[in-house]
């Protein structure tokens, strides 16, 4: 376990789990194989964060754009969905994380809106780590969003455009109310945020591993904020 009081550890993480393909490719096996791995791992590596002392875990399961995958991977996924939710409630209860998920639940079949609306019922008056799931969440979508709420409310009077403030934009999101994330983590090797927290992470650290996210265990978050503690933070001053 890091030693809190030689690291100054962000307050919030977000997390691109890639790479669950590649993993299962290879040993050749089945991607869907892949995802179970990394659902087994999102399930350790997240208690393992919360006792880290981050305050807000984000991490990016689903995206607007996943639907376009082969309906065969589609479904598999799903599946580890509902089976690693109803396995984290009680997983998550002994360690105190409050469960939200960011995105548009509706395009969910029933079963997984219900266990979806469960987990964060249960998991609502915890106190420790917030975990926010993305499930089919998509930036631009979140952006959009926020934009058609703000002209809905200036046709309506609520509102004044000329008055409309960065804060305005922000409170509109999904992920209103959280801080900014200060650091990204992507597995998998790819230097690319692929629609994730877009307006949020302006002044995000990037931190980019080859780890594979069904290898990504406890030393290579570790490693992550090593590094994170050796960037100077300037937020566009000097
Ligand atoms: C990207 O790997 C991974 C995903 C699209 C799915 C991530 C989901 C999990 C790890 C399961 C999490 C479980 C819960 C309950 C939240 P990829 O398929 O794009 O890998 P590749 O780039 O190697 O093809």
């Amino acid at each position: 376990m890091l030693d809190k009081t030689k690291y100054h550890i962000p307050e919030h993480v977000a997390i691109i789990m890639d790479g669950n393909g590649r993993w299962a490719k290879k040993r050749a096996l089945p991607r869907s194989v892949g995802h179970k791995f990394g659902a087994q791992n999102f399930r350790k590596i997240t208690r393992y964060i919360s006792k880290t002392g981050v305050k807000v875990l984000t991490l990016y399961a689903f995206s607007t754009e996943n639907w376009k995958r082969p309906l065969e991977e589609v479904n598999a996924l799903m599946g580890l969905f509902k089976q690693y939710l109803i396995d984290s409630l009680t997983d998550f209860r002994e360690d105190d994380i409050k469960v939200v998920f960011i995105g548009d639940r509706s395009a969910f079949d029933p079963k997984l809106i219900e266990l979806i609306n469960e987990s964060e019922e249960v998991a609502k008056d915890r106190k420790g780590m917030l975990l926010n799931i993305a499930m089919n969440y998509g930036s631009r979508d979140e952006i959009l969003r926020a934009v058609k709420q703000l002209c809905n409310e200036a046709k309506n009077g609520e509102i004044d455009p000329e008055k409309i403030t960065e804060q305005d934009i922000s409170s509109r999101l999904y992920t209103a109310n959280l801080p900014d994330p200060d650091l990204i983590i992507r597995t998998g090797g790819e230097f690319r945020l692929s629609n994730f927290l877009l307006y949020q992470s302006a002044y995000s650290e990037f931190y980019s591993t080859e780890t594979l996210w069904p290898d990504f265990h406890e030393e290579d978050f570790d490693n992550a904020i090593i590094e994170f503690n050796k960037r100077n933070r300037r937020f566009g001053g000097v």
